[in-house]
């Protein structure tokens, strides 16, 4: 099963992908994960992707584009998995669908999570996430179990440098310019589907496995 997650920023696309990735047993990869991680590790993709995202613009095509195509060639990534933040634009779209159509295959699903931007701004604000695991919590929606520290792999929680009102607001207009044609997109390929955000996350994950199925 192949899964691609649209959404505005915050609009809840790692915390449902990571439910979906442990029912359906399948990995999750997100493209900011993975830049996350490299900018913590101070690699060189990391260095380049960060003067990008502080200022909450896209990582450029080139970058991002065969990163992920060499992440979705290895071999946990055989029975399918779920992809979060990725694409982002419409060539890199174009980019996946190709890759996917050399080997015979496409994406199944394309799971557009709606939260109109007004109710994003107030989630961002109250975001926290692990570094280290990808984790993602709310200090009122999502409180981890002891304050400041992941529940998963016992890291201290940060808030992101790119979550601060300025660079959340420039996120939103590069979403609404860059990544919403999206939806279009997957719609004219059949497997759109569009799941309302604003409920709470326990109805939003239970209207995704209507979608997906058992
Ligand atoms: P990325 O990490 O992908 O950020 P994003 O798309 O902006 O999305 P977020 O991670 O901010 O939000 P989300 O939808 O995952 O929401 P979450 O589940 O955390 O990308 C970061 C940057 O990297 C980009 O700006 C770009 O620069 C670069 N980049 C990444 N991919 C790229 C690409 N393909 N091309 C180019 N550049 C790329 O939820 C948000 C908060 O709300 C959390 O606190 C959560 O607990 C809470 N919440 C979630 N669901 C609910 C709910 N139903 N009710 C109440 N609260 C909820
Ligand atoms: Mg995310």
């Amino acid at each position: 099963m192949k899964i691609v997650m649209l959404g505005a920023p915050g609009a809840g696309k790692g915390t449902q992908a990571d439910r979906i990735a442990a029912k359906y047993d399948i990995p999750h990869i997100s493209t900011g994960d993975i830049f996350r991680s490299n900018i913590k590790a101070g690699t060189e993709l990391g260095k380049k992707a960060k003067a990008f995202i502080d200022q909450g613009l896209l990582v450029p095509d080139e970058v991002t584009i065969g990163m992920l195509l060499d992440r979705i060639a290895q071999d946990d990534c055989s029975k399918g998995y779920i992809l979060d933040g990725f694409p982002r634009t419409i060539p890199q779209a174009e980019s996946l669908t190709a890759a996917l159509k050399e080997q015979g295959t496409a994406i199944d699903f394309a799971l557009n999570v709606d939260v109109p931007d007004a109710a994003i701004v107030e989630r961002m604000a109250g975001r926290r996430a692990c570094l280290k695991c990808g984790a993602t919590y709310h200090i009122v929606y999502a409180a981890p179990k002891k304050e400041g520290i992941c529940d998963v792999c016992g890291e201290e929680l940060v808030i992101r440098d790119d979550d601060k009102p300025e660079t959340v607001s420039k996120r939103l207009e590069v979403y609404h310019d860059q990544t919403q044609p999206l939806i279009d997109f997957y719609s004219r390929h059949g497997v759109l589907h569009t799941i309302d955000g604003t409920q709470n996350m326990d109805k939003v994950f239970a209207d995704i496995c209507g979608i997906l199925g058992e």
